[in-house]
């Protein structure tokens, strides 16, 4: 198995492994999934109309893997959005993605390989952060967090689209999922992850939380046949074609398994300015979150 992107599929680069199995992120590129977060284009169009997302709007896509995120708020926004991810093969794949694009959103796109923790930008350069389930992936989130304040402009937003468990995962599972991706996902509910993702020097303007659902494993094995077809990927011989079927759908069993214990939020950050006054609004819808207490619950005060 850890032969098979080095002889396929050296577009994208040499891969890594996780013990003898080809590593998520890697094998997403071999695969060139159109990695997205979770609820897909209908988050996307979300977030770019609570954020005001339009054709002078400067977006950061931390963690933009092969680019979907990006490339979709350029299509239905006309913004400029630059990606970054610390995975190489992944941002290799963004850009063939991007040069097939119509030179018009093409232009308004670019990828490059960065840290969330180090990004290669300058203080106050964007309007709006978009960062879809990386957060997850990266294990310094108070630096991250710093860094995503100091690129923001004053007023700017943060949307983070982060998993959480809603009922909590076995041990089994847990071992399964480090075993794929190569990092121990923390078994983390909602308020543990607010904690994390909304401290203090932060605005949190809102919250909206959705369940996922597993599928049932016949439409799995369906997924996996359509992404991994030969059609799909001709440059692989067919015997690693197969492998990589039979590891993909083995990859996605597990993730499918953890489906049935999550939910996603789609929290919205607003970088503040000193001395910015917040104060309780009397009016709630219900339903929904306020962000006032909410912060004030996140912070224990
Ligand atoms: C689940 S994918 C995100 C996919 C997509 N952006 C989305 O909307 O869900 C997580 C990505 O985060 C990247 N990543 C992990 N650590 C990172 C870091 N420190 N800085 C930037 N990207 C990172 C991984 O390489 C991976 O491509």
């Amino acid at each position: 198995m850890t032969t098979v992107t080095d002889t396929a599929h050296s577009e994208v680069g040499h891969a890594s492994t996780v013990g003898d199995e080809l590593a998520y992120v890697d094998l997403l590129s071999l695969v060139r999934e159109t990695n997205r977060c979770p609820g897909g284009k209908r988050t996307i169009r979300r977030i770019a109309t609570r954020l005001g997302i339009g054709p002078h709007t400067r977006v950061l896509e931390i963690g933009s893997n092969t680019g979907f995120t990006s490339m979709e708020l350029a299509k239905i926004t006309g913004c400029t959005a630059v990606g970054i991810d610390v995975n190489a093969a992944a941002v290799a794949e963004a850009n063939r993605k991007r040069s097939q694009l119509p030179q018009r959103i093409a232009d308004r796109l670019s990828f490059s390989v960065g840290d969330a923790c180090a990004i290669p930008f300058g203080d106050a350069e964007f309007d709006v952060i978009v960062c879809g389930g990386a957060n997850t992936f990266v294990q310094d989130r108070a630096t991250a967090l710093s860094e995503y304040l100091r690129v923001l402009r004053p007023y700017g937003f943060v949307s983070v689209t982060n998993l959480y468990y809603r009922k909590a995962p076995d041990e089994q599972l847990l071992t399964d999922l480090r075993d794929v991706l190569g990092f121990d996902v923390p078994p983390y509910g909602l308020q543990d992850w607010l904690k994390v993702l909304a401290p203090a020097e932060w605005e949190l303007y809102d919250l909206e939380t959705t369940d996922l659902v597993a599928r049932p494993d016949k439409v799995v094995e369906a997924y996996a046949d359509a992404l991994c077809s030969s059609d799909r990927l001709p440059q692989v011989s067919e015997s690693d074609r197969l492998r990589v079927r039979n590891r993909w759908h083995e990859v996605m069993s597990i993730f499918n398994r953890n489906h049935a214990h999550l939910g996603f939020m789609e929290l919205t950050l607003r970088r503040p300015m000193p001395g910015d006054e917040e104060q309780p609004e009397l009016f709630l819808t219900a339903g929904s979150w306020d962000p006032y207490f909410e912060k004030a619950f996140v912070q224990g005060n």
